[in-house]
């Protein structure tokens, strides 16, 4: 049998045989990044209303942009902005949350997933997620429900969807609004809808780190004419706005500058041709490394959920250390000592992580409950009747994908080899197969 790395064997890959580059960028976007870069007008915006020019709308790429990206993923409405943070804090915005107000949210996610609701003096209210798929626990988010309830957050987490239809009859039966953080699932599917279409809002990210990306960036889509024009309003100086254009409705009109640029939507337009290519290629790899990792009882890869197409943002494997004999830790050093770093990401070390993120109500804005100014507000205020509880504990499943059971990876990207993909596919087995060098 062969010596594990981490003891002084030979690594199934030299680290200095550095895994490809993922860069979806080529000819196409530099074409058009120069295109808009030499005519001067790197943004078309103006913060004020007039009805005879649609510069309070963007510029031209903007809104060609955003008329592809409605016209491919049906729906109604996309409005760019210049991240899925500020998307997300616009589409709270825009459903009208109130100080006092509570959100559902999940643990386990990006930290804007569960903070967003902070900027509109609301609590979040954090429910559990499912073991197999990572999104929100639909009996959790029901019992989670209160008459201050007003929305709830879901993230289709590493690219798979939500339960849409669970989560959007609770919303139904309370009468609340769903906002879907659609970050990681540009064209996965829900029961053949495209995610980030089942909500009443749902917010993609162009961030670098995501399939297709302009760097930073965010697409904000909705089927509702209303919430499209406020969210229009909030990325772009509503309280400048909303006389002049005629709207009475001012609940959260105080607008920002979360605008798209002219060359990033440019770019973003040649982005979208490719994502269907870049997507099946990376179902592709998926296949091929699910394959042949079915037969290490303790360390699996997630099932994706019956009826959906998962894009795989990333890559999740569920580890059961009374299986494997091993804790999760070690078994985890000695697969990132057979593996390589990604070129260009080299000081991120070997593109795998254990755990994801913490629970995020495990964050010192949670324990604390300081958020806007040194007072307690939102979690402690007149308007909040309320008791906000983030005591460690309270999403047993969350706090236990974290510290027990998750491994992630990203190297099933586009532009990975068979060879590449062997490699990774060799050092899990190698491990899996020489842990009692580890135990
Ligand atoms: C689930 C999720 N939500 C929101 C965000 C924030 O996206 P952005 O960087 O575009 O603000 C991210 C970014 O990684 C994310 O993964």
């Amino acid at each position: 049998m062969a010596k594990l790395a981490i003891n002084g064997g030979t690594p199934v890959r030299d680290p200095k045989d550095l895994f490809p580059a993922y860069n979806p960028i080529g000819k196409e976007e530099e074409d058009a990044a120069v295109r808009v870069i030499r005519s001067g007008a790197l943004s078309k915006f103006i913060g004020a209303w007039d009805e005879k020019d649609p510069a309070f709308f963007g510029g031209p790429e903007v809104r060609a942009f955003e008329s592809e990206w409605a016209k491919k993923f049906g729906v109604k409405h996309a409005v760019s902005m210049n991240s899925a943070t500020s998307g997300l804090v616009a589409a709270l915005g825009a459903i009208g949350l109130e100080p006092g107000d509570e959100v559902i949210v999940t643990p386990y996610s990006m930290c804007i997933s569960a903070t967003a609701p902070l900027f509109y003096g609301a609590v979040p209210v954090f429910a559990d997620v499912e073991p197999e798929y990572f999104c929100l626990d639909p009996q959790s988010v029901e019992a989670a429900v209160t008459e201050r309830t007003k929305a709830i957050l879901v993230v289709d987490l590493f690219g798979q969807s939500h339960d849409a239809d669970a989560i959007n009859a609770i919303a139904k039966k309370h009468n609340l609004k769903v906002v879907a953080d659609s970050a990681q699932i540009p064209s996965g599917m829900y029961k053949g809808r495209y995610a980030g279409t089942l909500s009443d809002i749902g917010v993609f990210s162009l961030n670098f780190h995501k399939h297709i990306h302009t760097g930073e960036g965010s697409v904000v889509v909705t089927d509702d004419d209303a919430l499209a024009e406020r969210l229009q309003l909030i990325r772009n100086h509503a309280e400048a706005v909303v006389e002049d254009k005629g709207v009475t409705n001012i609940v959260n009109m105080v607008g920002h500058n979360f605008r798209f640029t002219e060359v990033a939507a440019a770019m973003a337009r040649e982005q979208l041709k490719k994502l269907d290519g870049l997507v099946d290629e990376r179902l592709k790899n998926i296949a091929y490394i699910n394959e042949r990792c079915a037969d290490m009882p303790g360390f699996r890869p997630a099932n994706a959920r019956p009826d959906t197409k998962h894009v795989y943002y990333m890559h999740a494997f569920l580890y059961d250390e009374a299986q494997t004999g091993v804790p999760r830790d070690r078994f985890f050093k000695a697969l990132m000592a057979e593996l390589a770093p990604s070129k260009g990401q080299e000081e991120e070390g070997v593109l795998m992580g254990q755990g994801y993120v913490k629970p995020i109500y495990w964050l010192a804005i949670f324990q604390q409950q300081i958020a806007f100014g040194s007072k307690g507000f939102p979690f402690k205020s007149e308007f909040y009747k309320g008791v906000a509880r983030y005591e460690k504990g309270i999403c047993p499943v969350a706090e236990r994908l974290h510290e027990k059971e998750m491994v992630t990876h990203d190297m099933m990207r586009p532009g990975m080899t068979k060879k590449d993909l062997d490699d990774v596919i060799g050092a899990f087995h190698k491990v899996y197969e020489n842990r009692a060098e580890l135990a």
